[in-house]
């Protein structure tokens, strides 16, 4: 081991995976993010009110919960200056998306301890909201009594919380974001999607100012498509994709620098980390932590050190991650992917497929699980090269025992 390239002082580990990233050492998106500021500014000072809604897509580990917590600190930090705002963040979950009417509840409930403003107007927002109680416990409670109000109690309550408490204390805008959308069933009698926009285009219809942004799997708006189209006419869509080789230094650079370490990781340790998870934030994060962890203590990490730490990287990737998405399929579905991974085919259809019965309807299970991606009609990969170098590894193993 090179003396120069070890230090003694603890180095902290700042590439947590398992987070959405903080605003602070927030990489790239530049031209969502640009974007956004222009329209959040111009949907502030509409009047008569026409603010535009968002939506944020991508595959897991993407980046959308990450680029919500960025929009929402944009608005109440960076353009402090030049609007004055309020952001409600709505983390969705199954239960609350069990109906309507729960997700109305649950949302009006917790109103006031998800409630973040510019700071200017906060202390104003602050005394009034706690007399609120009022309007509060009228859309709750009327939501209980008549069964289907929540959407009339829902927009009464809003409308309520914007003319009294909101406008008065210099509110121009208030953004909803509602992370992980497709929580709400595709297929339950009342289409929640159509209510959604129902909602707030009567808000605004009654001059109330708010901006509805919305996260999801991108294929949640593929599934809305055939049954309310209109909904995805709604918002404006921002599809992530992953990082190049320069985005994801950046994300790197930016986290070392914030966490105040000195370690370098050499260009080709990231060119590497770069084509291995062909710029896949989560897998970046992963491949960095487990790197970090590998070789505690070093100031600078070269491509020799890279890769003889590589294969064990490579394994906690098989552990952590990829068995645990394979146990998310069923047995016909782990033939099926083992079957696709060992064509080695880059883009596979169905019909590619010999001696698996019913495999149009599993490769189509597969995609919702997010483990087969669909490129263009009838044609799919497995979500990462990666992955599919895991399903090949177990088959050896399958077929090394028997
Ligand atoms: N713009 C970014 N800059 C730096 N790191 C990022 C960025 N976007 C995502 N990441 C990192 O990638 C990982 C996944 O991000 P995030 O949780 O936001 O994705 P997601 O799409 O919301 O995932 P899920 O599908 O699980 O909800 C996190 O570790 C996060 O820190
Ligand atoms: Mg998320």
């Amino acid at each position: 081991m090179n003396n120069h390239n070890h230090n003694n002082n603890h180095i902290l580990n700042p590439f947590s995976p398992q987070h959405p990233v903080q605003p602070l050492c927030f990489a790239d998106r530049k031209d969502e993010l640009q974007y956004f500021k222009e329209t959040a500014r111009n949907s502030a000072r509409l009047d008569p009110p026409a603010p535009l809604n968002y939506a944020i897509l991508g595959t897991w580990g993407q980046g959308k919960t990450s680029l919500l917590y960025k929009f929402r600190q944009i608005v109440l930090e960076e353009l402090k200056d030049d609007i004055r705002c309020v952001c409600i963040y709505f983390p969705l979950s199954p239960q609350v998306c069990q109906s309507w009417d729960i997700f109305c509840d649950s949302f009006l409930r917790t109103v006031k301890s998800t409630m973040n403003s510019t700071r200017k107007i906060w202390p104003k927002i602050k005394v009034e909201i706690e007399h609120w109680e009022v309007g509060m416990d009228l859309g709750v409670v009327s939501a209980k009594r008549k069964v289907n109000s929540g959407t009339t109690s829902l927009v009464d309550a809003l409308q309520s919380l914007w003319e009294k408490i909101l406008k008065p204390s210099g509110t121009q805008i208030a953004f909803v974001l509602l992370d992980d959308l497709h929580y709400f069933p595709i297929k339950a009698e009342e289409s929640a999607y159509l209510t959604l926009r129902t909602t707030f285009q009567e808000l605004v219809n009654r001059k109330c100012n708010y901006s509805l942004v919305v996260t999801a799997p991108s294929l949640l708006f593929s599934e809305i498509a055939e049954t309310a189209e209109p909904v995805l006419r709604f918002f404006k869509r921002f599809d992530l994709k992953p990082f190049t080789f320069d985005e994801t230094k950046e994300a790197i650079n930016v986290r070392l620098k914030v966490a105040g370490s000195k370690l370098i990781v050499d260009d080709k340790v990231i060119e590497q980390i770069s084509r291995k998870t062909e710029g896949h934030p989560y897998l970046i994060m992963f491949a960095m932590f487990e790197l970090l962890t590998l070789t505690r203590g070093f100031s600078k990490i070269g491509i020799d050190i890279f890769e003889k730490n590589w294969p064990r990287i490579e394994e906690s990737f098989g552990r952590s991650i990829f068995a645990q998405k394979f146990q998310t399929a069923s047995d016909k579905e782990r033939e099926l992917m083992i079957k696709i991974a060992e064509s080695r085919k880059d883009l596979v259809s169905p019909s590619d497929i010999r001696g698996v019965r019913g495999a149009t309807e599993l490769f189509s299970r597969l995609e919702k699980k997010e483990l087969l991606i669909r490129h263009g009609r009838g044609r799919y990969r497995l979500f990462h090269p990666m992955f599919a170098e895991f399903l090949r590894k177990i088959d050896m193993s399958y077929n090394n025992q028997s």
